[in-house]
C-alpha cells in the first residue's frame, strides 16, 4: 500500500498541452475516482501514473519515491483496462498465474496466491475454464484477480466496467467496493460515469479540459460544487441553471419581471445588483400551493417514472426548460402551472463569466 502524490503534473503532445498541471495527494488505502467527460484527460493522467506515458512536467511520487523515470514494471502498480485483455488460449488459473511466472515466483507460492484471489473473487470453481467459457462479469473478475495476485502497492483502473451491461455494472461496482474494503490497496479509478464515481470513490477528482476543477468527497461535490461545470456534471438529472440578477442587498435573485427567489442570509453575497447564474437541482423544488412567494412553473410535459415524476417547464418567459423531480405522482394530474419554492440553502450561485461559485 502506498501514498500517490502528483505535483503540477503536465502532459503535452508536441505543442499541444492536454494536462495543465494537476496536483493532488492520494492517501494510503484511499479509493480515488478521476471523473470527467470524454477527452478531458482522465486516461492520460492514469497512464502517466502507470508509467505508460512520459510526463512533460511536474513530479509523480509513489510511496515516497519519485517515479518520473521508472519503467511501469518497477512502479509496483497493477492496471485493469476496459478490455480485460485476457489470454484466450490460457485457463483462468494460468491467466492469473502468468505475471507471477514471469517474475519467477515458485510453483507453491503461485498456487497459494491464485487460490486465495480466486476465493476472494468467487472464481474457485472456474479455474480450469478458458475465458470464452465465462460471462462478462466473470472475465472482469479474472482481470481483477490477475492484478490482486501481484499484491501491488497501487491499483489503477481505466473504465473497467464499461463493457458490461447495466445490471452487471451495478453488481460489479458493489463487489469492487467490498473488495477494496477488504484489501485496502490505494486505488485510482477512471470513469466518465458520475454515478459510478459517486458510489465508488472516497474522493473524486473532477477533470475538465485537462485541469482539476474540484477534488473532494462525493457529498462535498454534490452540496458545494466549486464551479458551474462540477455542478452540472455531478447529479442526475443535471442541475438547472437560470440567468438571474442579484438584488442590490443580495437577499434575492430576480429571474425575470417580478419572479424572484429568496436567497439564504449567510450565503448572501455582499455585492448585489449583477447578473449571475442560479443553480437548482431538480430534486430541490417543492410544490407550495399556499405560499404567496411561490414561483409559477408553466408545465411543458410530465414523465411518470413510478418511484418519482419528472416535470419539465419554464419560469415566466425564460427560454430554458427546467427539470423538476418530485417524489410522488399524486400532487398533480393535469395542472398547467405549478407553484414552486426552493429552500434558500439549496440555491447555488455562480459567476456568469467564470462559472466560479459565489
Ligand atoms: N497520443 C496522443 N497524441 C495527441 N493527443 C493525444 C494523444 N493521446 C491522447 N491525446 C489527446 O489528449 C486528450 C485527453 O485524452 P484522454 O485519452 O486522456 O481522454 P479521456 O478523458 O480518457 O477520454 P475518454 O473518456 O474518451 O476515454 C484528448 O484531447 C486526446 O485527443
Ligand atoms: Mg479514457
Amino acid at each position: 500500500m502506498a501514498e500517490v502524490i502528483l505535483e503540477k503534473v503536465v502532459k503535452a503532445y508536441g505543442k499541444t498541452e492536454v494536462i495543465h498541471g494537476i496536483s493532488t495527494a492520494i492517501a494510503d488505502g484511499e479509493f480515488i475516482v478521476i471523473v470527467g467527460p470524454s477527452g478531458c484527460g482522465k486516461s492520460t493522467v492514469l497512464r502517466m501514473i502507470a508509467g505508460l506515458e512520459k510526463i512533460s512536467g511536474g513530479i509523480i511520487r509513489i510511496d515516497g519515491r519519485e517515479v518520473n523515470n521508472l519503467e511501469p514494471k518497477d512502479r509496483d502498480i497493477a492496471m485493469v483496462f476496459q478490455n480485460y485483455a485476457l489470454y484466450p488460449h490460457m485457463t483462468v488459473f494460468n491467466n492469473m498465474a502468468y505475471g507471477l511466472k514471469l517474475r519467477k515466483f515458485t510453483k507453491d507460492e503461485i498456487k497459494h496466491r491464485v487460490d486465495q484471489a480466486a476465493q476472494l473473487l468467487q472464481l474457485d470453481g472456474l479455474l480450469e475454464r478458458k475465458p470464452r467459457q465465462l460471462s462478462g462479469g466473470q472475465r472482469q473478475r479474472v482481470a481483477m484477480g490477475r492484478c490482486i495476485v501481484r499484491e501491488p502497492k497501487v491499483f489503477l483502473f481505466d473504465e473497467p466496467l464499461s463493457n458490461l451491461d447495466a445490471k452487471l455494472r451495478v453488481q460489479m461496482r458493489l463487489e469492487l467496493r467490498k473488495l477494496h474494503e477488504r484489501l485496502k490497496v490505494t486505488s485510482i479509478y477512471v470513469t466518465h460515469d458520475q454515478v459510478e464515481a459517486m458510489t465508488l470513490g472516497d474522493r473524486l477528482i473532477v477533470i475538465n479540459e485537462g485541469a482539476a476543477e474540484q477534488i473532494g468527497s462525493p457529498l462535498e461535490l454534490y452540496e458545494k460544487p466549486a464551479t458551474k461545470f462540477v455542478a452540472g456534471f455531478i447529479g442526475s438529472p443535471s442541475m438547472n441553471f437560470i440567468e438571474a440578477r442579484l438584488s442590490r442587498d443580495g437577499q434575492s435573485a430576480n429571474i425575470q419581471g417580478d419572479v424572484r427567489l429568496a436567497l439564504s442570509d449567510d450565503g448572501a453575497p455582499d455585492f448585489g445588483d449583477r447578473k449571475v447564474i442560479i443553480g437548482i437541482r431538480p430534486e430541490h423544488f417543492n410544490i407550495s400551493e399556499s405560499n404567496p412567494q411561490a414561483i409559477p412553473l408553466s408545465v411543458d410535459h410530465i414523465e411518470i417514472l413510478g418511484a418519482d415524476t419528472m416535470v419539465y417547464g419554464r419560469f415566466a418567459d425564460t427560454p430554458d426548460l427546467i427539470t423538476i423531480r418530485l417524489p410522488d405522482i399524486h400532487h398533480f394530474k393535469s395542472e398547467k402551472v405549478l407553484p414552486l419554492s426552493v429552500a434558500p440553502d439549496k440555491i447555488h450561485i455562480f459567476n456568469k463569466d467564470t462559472g466560479a461559485r459565489i
